[in-house]
């Protein structure tokens, strides 16, 4: 039932705030995660881990995109991500002690399962997956399961799933992280970032009029061009899946610094350049890219943190956002995404929760 919202997507994007929450539940104190936060077996598991190998596809890639970052940040552990429909069909050096992360909503995309089953064969450590189904294959095939907590997603285009997702590969990482020497205060500094996100992400979606009213610039545009740095690549990387999609404009994301070996060629004034730009160490080097786009007559759009000091400036939309921690920003800033590809899709009358071509499950390769 989409209950008072136009449509699937729409429901399942206003639902953040509540599932993210509902996905820390029972897994964080107020400022650490707990012991029994992956189930009992976990905790002497972790610490006998020395390299994450992720594997998903699409949007459950990009979270998985978005964990290595974390994951070799935070835990100091040496995390590969690959998507299941190439690590399946091609040979791999397995490291010693390496646990098979799988990422999926629906627990039934037969890419990802083939790789798991695979897996187990091939001597992982043990296999863990992150999941919005209970029941189905990949955690009855699992050693070890987190489920997100999104409650059922209809819309084909995944969203809660996806921040839920990165809610709990960030409950994952900190305890990893644990048993690989995070302090204490900097695990609780996090945690305590993460009980944040609801909030903000509540502050994003009292934007929406703004974001929709950005939504009108992209009407008569054939291609979009989405940017970020650091763990915002895989960001820009699924806002730019979610525009495709669901509005069919062609879009394509690169981290910023890649601008100048290609991309640039193809900017002029109707080639839109959407950017996330969080406060973080890469804000400076991102303002310099963003110049570069300017200096060729694109129209830029910007998600920034107000204390990166983006200016609204000719061709330049900026979209001012809460401030938020390093660390989280990737889950607060891919929402303002949702909506700006949801807004352009309904201006466009096209099919937003069952788009053209694509099925929600893909349990045939
Ligand atoms: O159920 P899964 O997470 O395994 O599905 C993987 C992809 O098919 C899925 O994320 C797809 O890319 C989304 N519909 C994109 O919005």
């Amino acid at each position: 039932d989409k209950g008072e919202y136009r449509h699937f997507m729409l429901k399942e994007i206003h639902e953040q705030p509540r599932v993210i929450k509902a996905t820390m539940e029972g897994r964080v104190t107020e400022s650490r995660v707990l012991e029994q936060a992956l189930g009992t077996e976990a905790g002497e598991l972790l610490q006998d881990i020395r390299h994450v190998q992720i594997i998903a596809c699409g949007t459950s890639y990009h979270a998985g995109m978005v964990a290595r970052y974390w994951i070799e940040d935070l835990a100091g552990v040496p995390c590969s991500v690959e998507v299941a429909s190439e690590f399946r069909y091609r040979k791999h050096v397995i490291q010693k002690d390496t646990l098979f992360l799988c990422i999926s909503q629906s627990g039934e995309t037969a890419d990802t399962l083939a790789a798991l089953r695979q897996a187990k064969q091939a001597g992982f450590r043990a296999a863990l997956a992150i999941c919005n189904v209970p029941g189905s294959s990949l955690v009855r095939e699992s050693d070890l399961v987190i489920m997100t907590q999104a409650g059922p997603e209809i819309g084909v285009a995944s969203t809660k799933a996806f921040t839920t997702q990165l809610t709990a590969l960030l409950i994952f990482t900190l305890a990893l992280a644990r048993t690989n020497g995070l302090s204490k205060n900097r695990e609780a500094e996090i945690v305590k970032a993460l009980h944040l996100v609801p909030g903000q992400v509540n502050d994003i979606l009292a934007l929406d009029a703004d974001i929709a009213e950005m939504s009108r610039r992209f009407m008569d545009k054939h291609h979009a061009l989405f940017l970020g740095r650091g763990s915002q690549f895989p960001v820009a990387l699924e806002g730019a899946l979610k525009l495709k999609e669901i509005s069919y404009i062609h879009a394509e994301a690169y981290p910023a610094g890649e601008l100048k070996h290609g991309p640039l060629a193809l900017v002029d004034s109707d080639m839109p350049v959407i950017t996330v730009a969080p406060n973080n160490s890469m804000a400076e080097k991102l303002k310099s890219n963003l110049e570069e786009v300017r200096a060729r007559g694109g129209e830029l759009f910007v998600f920034a943190d107000r204390a990166a000091n983006v200016n609204p400036e000719h061709n330049t939309h900026v979209l001012q956002l809460p401030e938020v921690h390093e660390i989280t920003a990737p889950i607060v800033y891919t929402v303002p995404l949702q909506l700006l590809s949801y807004h352009v899709a309904v201006l466009k009358g096209t099919d937003v929760d069952q788009p053209r071509n694509l099925a929600k499950s893909v349990t045939v390769e």
